[in-house]
């Protein structure tokens, strides 16, 4: 628990100083005026008297009791010894403000790895260092140096820019957004954003957790915790830098479609973390949750007092895939009686530009009657007769009586500024443009949607480790880091994945041979551990049935992998049947530097890098999320059957993510791999993977 942090019962300002240019002074003066019902302690070297009206200490040792929290904020060099100091005194938190450490080069760095060591020892707990602070609003602590203090609320903001911190602190006072605690974590040497999760979780004076991160600290860890504090809340998170990372050289088609936001988007997905896009869209999201009951369902109507704006937030209702509610005929008769006959009783409700603060009550209060709707779109225009404050106050009253969230689009600029501030005050979260809140109504609808559906589970299915163990073992005795075609198929095949035959030719006789064994049409494929994608060198030639054209195939494949590369070693041809009827899809695993092993369904072939048609998860995963991989490709439908193509076996798809998420945690050292394809047959009639790559 964190607690030592948000309600210690004394506090420690260490480097507090007398001159109000002093970052020690700032942050002294914000605890003292933010409210802080605790003792507080100045401590300063060379402080003489009081400071502030408080008896100030020379060192933390000469304090009598050993306070609860210590706010640092001293030059770096000093910082390890003061801490050490503190972990003899007794203190059992640490708020580093200091700057000076990993972020600022090679003696930076050992500074915090050994301010890390001091904070362990002691059993001590560090927000920081290089950070703006905490502020607790419920317990009145201010122990940042951010301007004031927020309005107190229900919002837990983590950020991992201090920067942005005081501009989000400063707009959160403008627009009346009330904040519960406010974390600026810095380095992360030691609390982490997880830790931070599970705490304001278990916090009741929290009821949505928002963070703003570049990159979160163990990913693993994260998605543990996120997941089960985002079935008692919503965790929304803005994450930046969302270009792929790295460059790091990629040989398989998984590792060159993964990059680390897909991971993110998935990891997301997975703990039920509501991502947003922007700061703008966090806070968003944030308002309608605060203040807002989640909706039960998509459906979603607009009362509105102007057409344009109402068609803009039809666009989008359904463009977010919500559906616009159906009004009864007995409530477009109730609304009749009191409406304009030029008023529309359909959705969107359109009231017109004469309508009244009452009219606004009487029509909201029928629409949220209404059954088939599940959620209200307030808009409104500034017109010569609108009653802007008074319409706003109905709307939030009506509201408040029923339990579907309402959100409102006011727009306008300077003449809707007092309705606004009602609807704020109200607890109705206004957006200045309906897009907006009809997206928000969507990141309610998707967290419902997450909570309530199944998790599903991680099976386990029974294979011959034993035997992928060894075939790893020969790989790297014989010093590669790649497994082909070959040792590829024997993995998936030990590991319960049905694979073509094959058979290795090493002349034109056994070509031959082969070809009248297989007694079918072939495919003949070049195998040279220098070739890595045999098609780009002229390696691949499907549907071959005669010795004839076996013939020409192998002279073809020999001299094309030749210009490829001259010196190209080649181990020979290898020839299968050719898989009919098949629908080629790319099963892969990259491994991603925060979440580890990344899985990837999507279409596949020759062409999965051009159409990028791919969804991922991070590994394990469940039997649920094996299923929604499926579903999330754009091409889903294909599978189901469309026009001459019958409904391919979806069941095997998720059979074979299964088991490569078990093999990759089995086998921790598989970089990556894919099945690129892995043949889908009709239904029922299972699936063969044709084509396997392994980087370990
Ligand atoms: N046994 C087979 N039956 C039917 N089609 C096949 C078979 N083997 C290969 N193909 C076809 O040839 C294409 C390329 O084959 P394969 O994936 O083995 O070669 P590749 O050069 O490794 O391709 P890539 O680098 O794109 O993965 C496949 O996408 C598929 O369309
Ligand atoms: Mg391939």
């Amino acid at each position: 628990m964190l607690r030592r942090f948000f309600i210690p019962e004394s506090v420690a300002v260490i480097g507090a100083s007398k001159h109000p240019d002093k970052l020690g002074f700032k942050i002294l003066k914000n605890v003292v005026d933010g409210g802080y019902k605790g003792k507080v302690y100045p401590v300063n070297p060379s402080a003489e008297g009081d400071i502030l009206n408080l008896k100030s200490y020379k060192s933390i040792s000469e304090i009598p009791t050993p306070p609860d929290l210590a706010i640092i904020v001293i030059p770096a060099r000093f910082v390890p010894d003061v801490a050490e100091e503190c972990g003899k005194k007794g203190v059992k938190g640490l708020i580093v403000i200091s700057a000076g450490f990993k972020e600022a080069g090679e003696e930076g760095k050992k500074r915090e790895e050994a301010l890390k060591e001091i904070v362990k020892k002691y059993g001590m707990r560090m927000i920081g260092p290089n950070c703006l602070g905490v502020i607790d609003v419920v317990n009145s602590l201010n122990a940042s140096f951010a301007f004031d203090m927020p309005p107190k609320g229900k919002i837990s903001f983590i950020t991992q820019s201090g920067a942005l911190g005081t501009a989000v602190l400063d707009w959160a006072a403008k627009e009346d957004i009330g904040l519960s605690k406010f974390v600026s974590f810095g380095n992360m040497a030691d609390v982490s954003e997880t830790d931070l999760i599970a705490d304001f979780g278990e916090d009741p004076e929290t009821s949505v957790i928002l963070l703003y991160m570049e990159g979160v600290k163990d990913g693993k860890k994260f998605i543990e915790t996120a997941r089960k504090v985002a079935l008692k809340k919503p965790i929304i998170m803005v994450k930046s830098g969302k270009s792929t990372a790295g460059s790091k050289a990629v040989s398989s088609h998984t590792g060159s479609l993964a990059g680390s936001d897909n991971a993110y988007n998935a990891a997301l997905k997975q703990s039920g973390v509501i991502r947003a896009n922007s700061v703008q869209e966090l806070f968003d999201y944030a308002m309608a949750f605060s203040c807002q009951p989640v909706p039960q369902g998509k459906r979603v109507a607009v009362v509105t007092n102007a057409g344009g704006p109402a068609v803009m937030a039809t666009d989008a209702i359904e463009a977010e895939g919500l559906t616009p509610a159906i009004i009864s005929e007995k409530t477009k008769t109730s609304l009749r009686e009191f409406l304009s006959p030029a008023a529309n009783v359909h959705n969107p409700v359109d009231i017109l530009g004469d309508a009244l603060a009452d009219t606004y009550g009487k029509a909201m209060d029928l629409v949220l009657s209404e059954d088939g709707v599940d959620a209200v779109v307030a808009i409104l225009t500034p017109q010569v007769v609108t009653q802007i404050p008074e319409s706003a106050e109905k709307i939030a009253d009506v509201a408040h009586r029923h339990k579907k969230p309402v959100v409102a689009s006011f727009m306008g600029g300077k003449r809707i500024e007092d309705g606004v501030k009602v609807l704020m005050k109200k607890g109705i979260p206004n957006y200045p443009f309906p897009e907006r809140a009809v997206s928000s109504i969507k990141a309610m609808v998707n967290y419902k949607e997450w909570k309530e559906k199944k998790k599903g589970e991680i099976k386990r299915f029974d294979t011959d480790r034993a035997k992928v163990e060894k075939i790893i073992e020969n790989i790297k005795k014989s010093g590669r880091k790649t497994a082909g075609d070959i040792e590829g198929r024997e993995i998936l095949a030990s590991y319960g994945i049905k694979t073509v035959e094959s058979f290795l030719a090493k002349n034109i006789s056994e070509c031959k041979k082969y070809f009248q064994k297989l007694n079918c049409p072939v495919v003949m494929k070049l195998v040279s551990p220098d070739i890595l994608h045999k098609t780009e060198a002229g390696g691949v030639k499907v549907g071959l049935s005669s010795v004839k054209d076996v013939e020409t195939a192998f002279k073809e494949i020999m001299a094309s992998a030749k210009s490829y590369k001259k010196d190209a070693v080649i181990e020979g041809i290898q020839l299968q049947p050719l898989i009919q009827g098949g629908t080629e899809v790319i099963i892969g695993v990259s491994k991603d530097p925060q979440f580890g092993h990344l899985l990837m369904f999507g279409l596949g072939g020759i062409y999965v890098e051009l159409l990028k048609d791919v969804s991922f998860r991070v590994i394990p995963v469940t039997d649920v999320d094996a299923g929604e991989m499926i579903e999330e490709i754009k091409t889903a439908k294909m599978l189901k059957g469309f026009r001459n193509i019958s409904e391919r076996d979806t069941g095997a798809i998720k059979d074979v993510l299964l088991r490569i998420s078990q093999l990759c945690v089995d086998f921790p050292e598989i970089e990556e791999m894919d099945i690129n394809p892995l043949m889908v047959l009709e239904k029922g009639k299972g699936v063969i993977a044709v084509d396997a790559r392994f980087l370990f």
